[in-house]
């Protein structure tokens, strides 16, 4: 029986070893493993560590204020936010193919991160790979190819000549959080559910534009807001809006609408492997629906998705 006190002692110790008087460079992405990963190495080398955190427009809302706030003033990390919101969309331009979306967003975070860790003259990486990733990679290997190809920040260290530090790699998803705790990251990091490198790409679905992604961030916005009033946030595994491009008449007082119809997408899982649609109550579902309806311009109309997976996947691209 591990104690995670001895953990985290034993980590900072041994990183400060490995990494003393180097320049070390991490992607935060504000996702419960890569933030634990940096603070930890934080503590043990404290602004040689640079995390880099790359808004590539396609998150949500308020979220790159959220997290400059919690790491840099917060947690005083040494973190810079790279705003490469164009670079991304004109590249995303007229693509519909989820799987291009990936592509595409991958090899950019490449190329951005690639930028930052040259300029800073970086010889380590870290990387919040935990005991899952480190199954799961061993495992791809041999199976059958792949549903969707998942971007994250695993992709980036066999293109980079940077030596990789994996501090939480024999640590389960529940003792990732808890020695996140002991270091003093707030719930609101620690507990928040899983986002898709690839972010909000994959939820506007066929090819993005700022209008859309506009929408949709808004919407999402009041879903999870109300989900954390009602106590359902942390109930759910994972929750979100879907922007569709099917639009649907309505009446907007004694007028015609002609507006988007947008999917309401939550589930209970474990591992994301397998999943079900979650039973969240009707006065819940109604409340979302009326708040999005009355406060979302270009939404006008709401759809619960009651499907499991399998077949449906989580993700609707
Ligand atoms: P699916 O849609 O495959 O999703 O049932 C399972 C879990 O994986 C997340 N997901 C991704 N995560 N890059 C990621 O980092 C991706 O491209 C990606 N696609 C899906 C999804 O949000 C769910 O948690």
């Amino acid at each position: 029986n591990w104690n995670l006190e001895d953990f985290i002692t034993q980590k900072i110790e041994e990183l400060r070893k490995e990494l003393s008087g180097k320049k070390v460079i991490a992607a935060l992405s504000g996702g419960v493993d890569s933030s634990v990963a940096c603070v930890l190495v934080h503590r043990a080398i404290g602004t040689n560590l640079r995390c880099v955190f790359v808004d590539h427009g396609l998150l949500r809302k308020n979220e790159p204020e959220e997290v400059m706030d919690v790491f840099k003033n917060m947690l005083q990390l040494n973190v810079v936010k790279i705003d490469a919101r164009e670079r991304f969309l004109s590249k995303l331009k007229g693509v519909d193919d989820p799987e291009k979306k990936r592509k595409i967003i991958g090899e950019e975070f490449i190329r951005v991160f690639e930028q930052e860790a040259k300029s800073y003259g970086a010889t380590h990486l870290v990387q919040g790979t935990i005991y899952s990733d480190v199954i799961e990679s061993a495992k791809s290997g041999k199976k059958t190819a792949a549903i969707k190809s998942h971007h994250n920040v695993g992709g980036l260290p066999e293109k980079m000549d940077l030596k990789i530090v994996e501090p939480l790699r024999n640590l389960f998803k529940d003792e990732v959080r808890i020695v996140g705790e002991m270091l003093g990251i707030p719930r609101s990091v620690i507990h928040r559910q899983p986002f898709p490198g690839p972010g909000l790409a994959v939820r506007v679905i066929g090819p993005v534009d700022e209008e859309k992604l506009d929408i949709l961030r808004e919407a999402d916005y009041i879903l999870i807001e109300t989900l954390r009033e009602t106590g359902w946030y942390e109930k759910i595994w994972q929750a979100f809006a879907v922007l569709l491009p099917v639009r649907s008449v309505g009446v907007r007082g004694d007028r015609r609408a002609y507006d988007y119809v947008l999917a309401i997408r939550c589930v209970d899982s474990v591992e994301g492997m397998t999943a079900d649609w979650s039973k969240i109550p009707h006065d819940v579902l109604d409340l979302i629906s009326r708040r999005i309806l009355n406060g979302v311009k270009g939404v006008g109309r709401v759809v619960y998705d009651i499907s499991s997976k399998p077949p449906a996947t989580i993700e609707w691209e």
